[in-house]
């Protein structure tokens, strides 16, 4: 039986135009993730992976073709139900954490379920149930400048998943970590892969981390060759 369709496009092309410059970053893209799988994206710096990225979590619009989150073209609804959509459905996960240095590990996990207006006692307590999944259950109170790089990079993970998202979108999400620490980020993102059924997709140069997914695309020059 095959799985729902979580994540779609369909000849995706981006084009940013700068005077006469005309930048053509990605020429016709066609990709489906499927609930709860894995797929990774390699490709060489420039060819348009982040973009891509940041076209299917419904950041930025195409200059052409389609996006379907979980059934919805989000060039066909408006930016609030999109932000919506975005905060219900989506995780993000970046190269580097993006936590905010002012909160607590606690409030930077709760943060999305608060956004999404949930009561504050029930968005802690989830909070803290995901942090102390992902090992960080004695670090809750500390801010992201007190933790380490790996530490960080597992709370990112945590606040990604803390609104239970059918896709999490990761854009070199252990680029800057040392072999050790991305191995152990890798690990983590697999299991709560298979706990929660949440669909990955990882930008990564790493062609090992890469090996540990269901399924690896190359992008080359705006397009998956
Ligand atoms: N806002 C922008 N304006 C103009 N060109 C851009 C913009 N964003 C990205 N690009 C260009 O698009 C190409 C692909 O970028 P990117 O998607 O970041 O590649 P990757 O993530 O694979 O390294 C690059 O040539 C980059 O310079
Ligand atoms: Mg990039």
């Amino acid at each position: 039986m095959s799985k729902a369709v979580i994540l779609q496009c369909q000849q995706l092309t981006k084009r940013y135009d700068q005077g006469d410059l005309n930048v053509e970053v990605l020429k016709g893209v066609d990709l489906t993730i499927h609930a709860g799988q894995r797929v990774a994206i390699m490709g060489a710096s420039g060819s348009g992976k982040s973009t891509l990225l940041h076209l299917l979590g419904g950041l930025e619009k195409p200059t052409s073709g389609s996006v379907i989150l979980d059934g919805y073209h989000l060039n066909k609804i408006g930016s609030s139900r999109l932000s919506r959509l975005r905060n219900q459905s989506l995780g993000f996960i970046y190269q580097f954490h993006h936590l905010l240095g002012e909160f607590t590990m606690l409030e930077n996990v709760a943060m999305p379920l608060l956004i999404g207006k949930q009561p504050i006692k029930q968005a802690q307590q989830q909070a803290m149930e995901l942090l102390k999944r992902v090992g960080l259950g004695h670090r809750i109170e500390h801010k992201p400048g007190e933790l380490s790089g790996g530490e960080r990079q597992r709370a990112a993970v945590a606040r990604a998943l803390i609104n239970k998202p059918k896709c999490v979108l990761a854009d070199e999400p252990t680029g800057n970590l040392d072999s050790k620490t991305a191995d152990q980020i890798y690990r983590l993102m697999l299991e709560l892969n298979q706990e929660l059924q949440v669909s990955f997709l990882v930008v990564t140069h790493d062609p090992d981390l890469a090996g540990r997914m269901d399924h690896v695309l190359h992008m080359e020059d705006g397009l998956i060759v």
